[in-house]
């Protein structure tokens, strides 16, 4: 069942629609999405009553982003315990839905880890439980979200301190990624709540455009100054001089501060030191992985060809049955990152010492 809602021309920064909201009965239990592929078209409620729609939500995009699929990811722990399913393998379904974004293996660890340490007091308890852990995911990483727009102005403003920052960014890191406003746009937003924001810049990020569905989506509802830019245009827009900092999010930061992040960002690096602008990931620290020692063990989901081939699945845009190269993710290495924000503060330079420093510091500072 999906309800669907007409967008409005202008309005709040956030969609009507929250990109993700538990149900309980009689509307659930489900899990409630903002299905993402409809954007910008229409804010449509995508209703995932059991574990196998949500991991095919998961699949398809219609909720995406790392943190938001960490979120999505204890909601479904939470579903599967409310249903009386069988919880270990829903939660072993979930976790490997999609391989890249660490954080979507983090919140199903903690839901099923308060379901497992409630089993003893019963199947409702346990429910219970997952259910209040998971709403613990989707609360912390909204404040999360604070903090790190909170240390990400504060670094834009050392970067520049007259403001007027022009910021181009890549795929989508904003509320509808996330349990508050996101990763790098929600920076981004602060400094345009600040008067600070001269243009952003918004990478189209081929092939499945998410930035200039959602992200252009975002900053126009914000009332933001921004461009979409076909992803091959960035390079003439640093020759020109026209970008003062990248900021983009992060799928999963390795041990030695190498970030994945949607394809197309480590072409945005090179680049940006090329022309010696900053280049900042924003994430929380919910997607550093210190289990993933280097850059080259991070496991880069291959979707399939028709995402290149085609448009929106429908217009044939090569010959058919051409193959392609459709890796989600690339791998910046972490000496072409100047910065990375995190709720917790600043690690620059990027490094292993300087991240593990970070993450063993106690929670937030
Ligand atoms: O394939 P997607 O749309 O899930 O990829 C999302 C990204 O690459 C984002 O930039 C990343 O998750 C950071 S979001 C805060």
């Amino acid at each position: 069942m999906a309800e669907r809602h007409e967008v409005p021309e202008t309005g709040a920064a956030a969609p009507v629609v929250p990109s993700l909201r538990w149900a309980d009965p009689p509307e659930g239990p489900a899990v409630v999405l903002l299905d993402q592929t409809r954007l910008p078209a229409e804010e449509t409620e995508l209703i995932c009553a059991d574990v196998p729609q949500l991991v095919r939500a998961i699949r398809t995009l219609a909720v995406r982003g790392a943190p938001l699929l960490g979120i999505a990811g204890a909601y479904g722990v939470a579903l599967a315990a409310a249903r009386g399913d069988d919880v270990p393998a829903a939660a072993e379904e979930l976790a490997h839905a999609r391989p890249t974004a660490v954080n979507l293996g983090y919140g199903v660890r903690r839901a099923a880890g308060a379901h497992r340490a409630a089993s003893g007091a019963g199947p409702a308890a346990a429910a219970a439980a997952a259910l209040a852990e998971a709403r613990a995911v989707h609360a912390e990483d909204a404040e999360a979200s604070a903090r790190m727009a909170r240390h990400g102005l504060a670094l834009l403003g050392e970067l520049r301190p007259g403001g007027g920052h022009r910021i181009l960014t890549h795929c989508n890191t904003g509320a509808l990624v996330s349990g508050g406003e996101g990763t790098a746009l929600a920076v981004v937003l602060a400094a345009h709540r600040q008067g600070a924001l001269r243009r952003l810049w918004v990478d189209e990020t081929r092939p499945l455009l998410q930035g200039a569905r959602l992200t252009a989506y975002e900053a126009g509802r914000a009332g933001m100054p921004y461009t979409v830019l076909a992803d091959g245009a960035a390079g003439s827009l640093f020759a020109a001089g026209e970008v003062d900092a990248v900021l983009i999010g992060a799928d999963r930061i390795a041990a030695d501060g190498s970030v994945a992040n949607k394809v197309g960002s480590y072409p945005l690096a090179v680049l940006a030191r090329h022309h010696g602008v900053p280049f900042v990931v924003v994430a929380p620290l919910s997607t550093v992985d210190p289990a993933t020692e280097r850059g080259a063990d991070i496991a880069v989901e291959q979707r399939p060809a028709g995402e290149v081939t085609e448009i929106s699945g429908t217009l044939p845009v090569a010959p058919a049955g051409a193959p392609a190269y459709n890796p989600a993710f690339d791998v910046t290495p972490a000496e072409l990152v100047t910065a990375i924000v995190t709720e917790a503060g600043v690690v620059s330079p990027v490094n292993r010492d300087g991240l593990a420093k970070l993450c063993s510091t106690s929670r937030w500072s």
